[in-house]
Formats: C-alpha cells, sequence, structure tokens
C-alpha cells in the first residue's frame, strides 16, 4: 500500500464518524454553556424584532470548539430543527492564517498581522479527514427535513470530502458542486493559476428549500435574440436574458481595496453568502456556520432577517464578528462559552469625572478610561519580529491597541449586558477613539452597578465594575 495514499483508509474514517457521533450523543456529559454576554445596543431595533418574530428567538454566538457547540445544541432541543448549514473549514493548506491590523505610530500608519487560527495537521491528513467526518455527522443530525449542508473547500481536500459526503448524506442528496471563481493576486508558472474554490451542496432529503435565484446571461455576439416570449435587456455591455442561476459563480473575492474588508484572512464575500442564503433558507429558516471566522454568515443571515447561530474557538474571530455585527446595527444577540479563568492579559483603570443632570428621567455620568496595560507582549499572538514596534506604540499612546468599549449601564453580575458602545471603525480606515465617555443613566435606581468592558486589537478581553 501506498503510504500516502487515503484511499483505503475511508471506510475505517466513516466508521470512526459514525462511532464517535454515537459516543458524543450517547454520553450523559451535560455541556455547560453559559450566556456572558448579551448585545442589546439598538434600542429601536426592538421595534423591528416584532415585526419579524413570533418567538423568543435569540441569535447566538458560541466561543467553542464546534464540536462541543453542536453537542450542546443536539442535547439542548436542535436536533432537526436547522434549515441551512455554511461551513468554510480549514482547507488542510499547511497555513497559519492571520487578521492584519493598522496601527499608527504617531507618524505614520504601520500593518501588524496577529495569528488567529492554523489550518496545520501535524498527524496528518486522515486525523483531519476524521475530525471533520464526526462534525459532518452531527451536522445532519442538526439539519431539518427541509435542510441543506454547504461545505466550503478547495483543490487541497475536496475530493475526499466529496466521498465522505457521499456517504454521510447519501449520493441521492447530492445537489450541486458549486465552482466560486474569482480574481485574485498570484499566477502559476508551472500550472494553471488556481482561481476557483469548490462548494458542496448536499440536502437532507429530497424534500429541501429551494429558492431558484436569478443570473445575467449575456447575449452571443451580445445583440438581441428576438425569440418569442423572451424579455431581454441591455447594458453598456450589450443584450442579456435571466436565466436561473448556474453552478460557476463569478464573484469579486474581498480585495485589498473591498469595503467589506475586515482584515480576517480567509474572509468571504457577502454576495456569496447572500445567494446561498436566499436560495437554501425561508423567512423562519435557522441558519448556522461552525466555522464563522470573521461572522460573513451571521452578518448576511441578519440582514437577511433568518435566525442564526455561529461559532469559532479564535479569540480573534469573535471580537471580529461581534464588533462586525454591531456595526451593522445587528438585532440582540447572545454570547456563550464555556465557564473559563478570567483573562489577565490586559488592564486599564476607570476614573469617575462628574454626574451630573441628564433629563427629567435620567442623570449622565462621565468616566475616563486610564492606563490600558498589556501585561506581557512576548505572549501576544504576532511575530517576535513586531514586538519593538508595539512597545513602542505603547510608549506614546498604548490607547492605539484598544478595539472598542462597550457598557453595562446596569450590571447585575450574571452576564455583561451589552448597552452602550465606543469603538472605532475597522477595515482600512482606523478611526480615533475617545476615552471620555457619557453615560446615559436612568435616576430611579438608587444602588447599580457600571460594567466597562474593554476589548484590544488582539481579542483580549477585560471587564471592570463600578459600584455606584
Ligand atoms: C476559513 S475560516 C472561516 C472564514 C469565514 N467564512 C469568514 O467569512 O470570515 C475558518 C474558521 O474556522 C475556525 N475553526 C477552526 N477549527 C474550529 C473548531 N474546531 N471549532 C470552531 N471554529 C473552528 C477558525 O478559527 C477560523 O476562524
Amino acid at each position: 500500500m501506498n503510504k500516502a495514499s487515503i484511499i483505503n483508509e475511508l471506510q475505517e474514517i466513516i466508521s470512526y464518524g459514525k462511532r464517535e457521533r454515537d459516543k458524543i450523543l450517547n454520553s450523559s456529559e451535560n455541556i455547560n454553556f453559559s450566556l456572558y454576554e448579551k448585545v442589546t445596543a439598538f434600542e429601536e431595533d426592538k421595534v423591528r424584532k416584532s415585526e419579524h418574530s413570533t418567538d423568543n428567538w435569540q441569535n447566538k454566538i458560541f466561543y467553542a470548539d464546534n464540536i462541543k457547540v453542536m453537542e450542546f445544541l443536539l442535547k439542548n432541543g436542535y436536533k432537526g430543527k436547522i434549515d441551512l448549514i455554511y461551513i468554510d473549514p480549514p482547507f488542510f493548506s499547511e497555513t497559519n492564517y492571520n487578521r492584519r491590523i493598522i496601527l499608527n505610530d504617531g507618524e505614520k500608519d504601520i500593518f501588524i498581522k496577529h495569528f488567529a487560527y492554523e489550518d496545520r495537521w501535524r498527524k496528518g491528513i486522515k486525523n483531519y479527514l476524521e475530525e471533520l467526518t464526526v462534525k459532518l455527522y452531527l451536522m445532519r443530525d442538526l439539519l431539518s427535513s427541509k435542510g441543506s449542508i454547504y461545505v466550503h473547500l478547495d483543490w487541497h481536500i475536496v475530493h475526499y470530502i466529496k466521498v465522505l459526503m457521499d456517504e454521510i448524506f447519501g449520493r441521492e442528496n447530492f445537489v450541486n458542486e458549486i465552482i466560486w471563481s474569482y480574481k485574485s493576486g498570484g499566477v502559476g508558472k508551472r500550472h494553471f493559476s488556481k482561481k476557483h474554490d469548490t462548494i458542496l451542496f448536499y440536502s437532507k432529503t429530497k424534500n429541501y428549500i429551494f429558492n431558484v435565484q436569478k443570473e445575467k446571461s449575456y447575449n452571443r455576439e451580445l445583440k438581441p435574440y428576438r425569440f418569442k416570449g423572451v424579455k431581454e435587456f441591455k447594458d453598456d455591455i450589450g443584450w442579456y436574458t435571466y436565466v436561473n442561476t448556474k453552478d460557476v459563480w463569478n464573484i469579486d473575492m474581498i480585495g485589498r481595496t473591498s469595503k467589506e474588508r475586515v482584515g480576517y484572512d480567509t474572509q468571504k464575500p457577502r454576495k456569496l453568502l447572500e445567494r446561498i442564503i436566499l436560495s437554501s433558507t425561508d423567512e423562519n429558516s435557522i441558519v448556522a456556520d461552525f466555522f464563522a471566522g470573521s461572522g460573513t454568515t451571521g452578518v448576511v443571515a441578519e440582514k437577511l432577517k433568518r435566525k442564526w447561530i455561529m461559532s469559532d474557538l479564535g479569540a480573534t474571530s469573535i471580537a471580529v464578528m461581534k464588533e462586525r455585527l454591531i456595526e451593522e446595527r445587528a438585532n440582540r444577540f447572545n454570547l456563550y462559552r464555556i465557564p473559563h479563568e478570567e483573562d489577565d492579559s490586559i488592564d486599564f483603570k476607570i476614573k469617575i469625572k462628574k454626574r451630573c443632570p441628564w433629563d427629567f428621567f435620567n442623570e449622565c455620568l462621565e468616566i475616563e478610561i486610564e492606563d490600558y496595560e498589556i501585561k506581557d507582549i512576548s505572549k501576544l499572538p504576532v511575530n517576535r519580529k513586531y514586538w519593538l514596534k508595539i512597545k513602542d506604540i505603547l510608549e506614546k499612546d498604548s490607547f492605539e491597541f484598544v478595539e472598542y468599549i462597550a457598557v453595562d449601564t446596569d450590571y447585575k453580575g450574571a452576564f455583561f449586558s451589552f448597552k452602550q458602545e465606543h469603538y472605532r471603525t475597522y477595515g482600512n480606515k482606523r478611526g480615533s477613539f475617545n476615552k471620555n465617555i457619557l453615560l446615559k443613566l436612568e435616576k430611579n435606581l438608587k444602588k447599580r452597578n457600571i460594567a466597562v468592558q474593554l476589548i484590544d486589537v488582539f481579542g483580549n478581553e477585560k471587564i471592570k465594575i463600578i459600584n455606584l
């Protein structure tokens, strides 16, 4: 047997996947996810919420390994409840991925890459396939009878996953192999330039949701056909008709100058997710992405008024997706994680500057954030080549590293309720940061705790409490 060949191992990988899935579902262990943050920043959106929701649904972000998240969901009533799962897992690319941030050193902008996630498999391809197989079985259990799954991969591993998915979902439930074709930097000199990803689309049953999408199709020679009963249109390029969308999708990837760009390597375009969500969900559907990265699936699902669940195990990813959703004025969502030790890698102080009248029902409190510090630069998820630059900027203005501050004006202790936010803009341009924060407080409370949460560009998080 060729040692590098995986062909003979596929049957074993499938058996492993089934066995592990059964073990997980039959174990009596109860995973203890707790709500640690509620984002309810936009009061006016409560109106919008009641317009499109008849139940108590809350959109959810889980900060955890997705195997635990799926186990939790399956043991807590979500079996057969999800209409669409999109995943964009590590592609077996044997590379590390980063988030690119812009900092100002007082004179100019500089770029720093910090580690976001690893796609390296020291135990080899079999281990990668085994892990994903268990998860695909769990995803199958989560899908509703009208549900679909889209698995986003590329040439590294898609051929093996296709074989495994035929086994897990049934060959009869294979729907499409979608080719996402794009332009990007880098050309092939000894091969054709690799400019597409592959998305495998399977349904749970034959009764799956599918809403046909239309796309432009330019006429041959760009001239009108004038066929009877066919509507034709003309734009700057030429004459076209609308046809049912084909399985090769030409969608721009997130380029350096793209407005969507949040600096997270492997961020996928909204347009891609829009097409998938519109095709495979209805208004009341739940959409899940268990490898959520920068949160594109949730951001698009939110815009399309779908219910959503996302998970990721990276602090950077969670910080980026949360900020992105808030910047998009996402409706209420909750964050969950398994109870953990408090993060001690950063610190800051709060100074109360003044209390003052606001209006008849409210008073104001002005606070100032002081002395933000990173305790140990060598523990940051960055290459040591950046240490000097970071030290230099920390000395000049440590607040350059603060991504945002959120305030819970009535902190009860169990979870942080995100009510007011103060952040700078992400992406290609970096906004300024105001350390003085004016809070509006209802007068009727005699005693209250205010919690101030600071998140830095590396995803480090710290909460400080003020007792009034
Ligand atoms: C290719 S990225 C997803 C990018 C995403 N589609 C977007 O538009 O930003 C893969 C993500 O999977 C996450 N990931 C890898 N293994 C995971 C696991 N076991 N549980 C949860 N997330 C995981 C990584 O942290 C990374 O953010």
